[in-house]
C-alpha cells in the first residue's frame, strides 16, 4: 500500500495525474473534420499523448502531439491536432494518463443543423466583465467564439504591477477562466477562432508568446477558415505582425475570388475600418479602406468583425463608402472585458446606425432560412437584432 500511495505521489509531482489549467481548443484547418486541442503542463515529460473516441463508439484511439515550453517559463504547451473526423459528431477525449474526459463537438458541414458563432474582442482587461461575458456566451451554446484580438493584454499593458512572469501569468489567467467556463450547456468544450490584436504582440520582437501558444497553418495569424461551402471565414492581422498591404492584401483577394462560391464570407480583424470611438482618419482605419473594403465590397463579404475601440458599434451596410442595403455590415467594437468607452454619436460618425457605451458580443447563427444576427450584453440582454440576411449564393 506505501508503494502504491509513493507511486501516486511521484507520478502526481510529475504531472501525469494533473488535470492541466490550460485547457483550449481550436482549428488549424477544417472545423468539420479536425480539432487541434492544447493544454498547459509545468512538468519535466514533454510527452503530448490524447486517447480519443467518438460517441457512440466503443474504440478508443490514441494519438502523440508536440510540447513547446514558454520562453521565460516553466509551462509546456502541449499540441495535438486529430483530424479525419466526422463532421457535427461529439467526441470525448482525456489526456495522457489523466482520468477526466472531456468531450468537443466538430462544426457541422452543410446547415440541415444551425451553425452558431460568438464573436468580440478585447478580452481581458478587468477578470470582473471577461467572467460577465464569458458566461452569457457560453450560455448561449455556440459552436465555437472568435476572439478578436488584445486577448490577455500582455503587451504594452502599463501596469506598474509586473512580476517576472508577468506575461505568462495575466495568460495563465486567461486559459484558466475559459477552461472553467467556456462550457456548452451539454458539457462540450467551446472552441476558440483568435485574431491578433496589438496587445498580444511585442513589436520589433523576435519572440512572441502569442505565437507559442496558438496553433496557426504554417505560421500566419491571417487566414482562412470554411465551414462546408456556406461559410467562409476571413481572419486578418490589422498590421501587428504583418502589414495591411502587399502580401496580406494580395492573399486576401486570391482568397476571397476562389471562395466566390460561399454562401457567405466573413472578416473579423483586430482594428476598425470604421471606429466608432478612434478617429475616422486615423493612418490604420484608413489603410483597410482603401486595401481591404473594396474587395469586401467586391466579393460580397456581408459581416466584418472590427475590434479596438471598447464600444458597441452597428454600422448601417456600407457599399463603395456610402449606405447600400447590399453592403458589408461592420460590427464591434471590441467591448468584451474592458471599460467601454464613450463611442462618437451617429451624427458625428455618418456611418454608424447604433452606438453605445456598453460591454457586448455578437451572436451569429446560419441556417437554411439565412443569416441571424444578434447582440448581447454582459447580463446577457438582447441590445439589437437585425434583419436575417439572405445570401443570394445560398444553397439550400
Ligand atoms: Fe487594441
Amino acid at each position: 500500500m506505501r508503494a502504491l500511495f509513493l507511486t501516486l505521489f511521484i507520478l502526481g509531482f510529475y504531472g501525469l495525474y494533473a488535470e492541466p489549467s490550460a485547457l483550449y481548443l481550436s482549428w488549424q484547418r477544417d472545423p468539420t473534420t479536425t480539432m487541434v486541442i492544447q493544454w498547459h503542463t509545468s512538468t519535466k515529460k514533454k510527452e503530448s499523448s490524447l486517447s480519443y473516441h467518438r460517441e457512440g463508439v466503443e474504440e478508443w484511439q490514441s494519438v502523440q502531439g508536440k510540447s513547446e515550453r514558454l520562453e521565460n517559463s516553466s509551462i509546456l504547451v502541449h499540441t495535438v491536432e486529430l483530424t479525419h473526423l466526422e463532421p457535427d459528431t461529439v467526441y470525448t477525449f482525456h489526456l495522457g494518463n489523466t482520468k477526466e474526459s472531456y468531450k468537443f463537438r466538430t462544426c457541422p458541414r452543410t446547415l440541415d443543423r444551425p451553425l452558431r458563432f460568438a464573436v468580440a474582442g478585447d478580452a481581458y482587461f478587468y477578470l470582473y466583465s471577461l467572467r460577465k461575458i464569458n458566461k452569457q456566451m457560453a450560455k448561449s451554446d455556440p459552436d465555437f467564439v472568435v476572439v478578436g484580438g488584445d486577448i490577455a493584454y500582455t503587451n504594452g499593458n502599463k501596469s506598474w504591477f509586473k512580476g517576472k512572469d508577468w506575461e505568462s501569468r495575466r495568460w495563465g489567467t486567461f486559459f484558466k477562466e475559459w477552461k472553467k467556463q467556456m462550457v456548452a450547456p451539454d458539457g462540450r468544450l467551446i472552441p476558440m477562432v483568435v485574431v491578433v490584436g496589438n496587445h498580444d504582440i511585442k513589436s520589433r520582437s523576435p519572440y512572441n508568446m502569442f505565437y507559442a501558444l496558438f496553433a496557426f497553418p504554417e505560421g500566419s495569424p491571417y487566414r482562412i477558415f470554411d465551414f462546408g461551402n456556406y461559410l467562409s471565414l476571413v481572419c486578418l492581422d490589422t498590421g501587428h505582425s504583418f502589414p495591411i498591404d502587399g502580401l496580406q492584401t494580395a492573399w486576401l483577394e486570391k482568397t476571397l475570388s476562389a471562395h466566390e462560391d460561399f454562401s457567405y464570407k466573413f472578416a473579423v480583424y483586430h482594428v476598425g475600418a470604421y471606429p466608432s470611438v478612434y478617429p475616422y482618419n486615423g493612418r490604420v482605419p484608413t489603410l483597410i479602406r482603401k486595401e481591404w473594403v473594396p474587395l469586401f465590397d467586391r466579393y460580397g463579404v456581408k459581416l466584418a468583425f472590427e475590434n479596438h475601440n471598447h464600444a458597441y458599434k452597428r454600422t448601417y451596410p456600407l457599399k463603395g463608402g456610402k449606405i447600400d442595403p447590399e453592403g458589408v455590415h461592420y460590427l464591434g467594437d471590441g467591448c468584451w472585458g474592458v471599460t467601454p468607452r464613450k463611442p462618437k454619436s451617429t451624427k458625428e460618425y455618418w456611418y454608424l446606425a447604433k452606438a453605445a457605451q456598453i460591454n457586448c458580443f455578437w451572436l451569429v447563427t446560419l441556417d437554411q432560412e439565412g443569416c441571424h444576427v444578434r447582440s448581447i450584453d454582459r447580463e446577457g440582454k438582447t441590445i439589437e437584432e437585425l434583419p436575417a440576411i439572405v445570401s443570394p449564393a445560398q444553397k439550400l
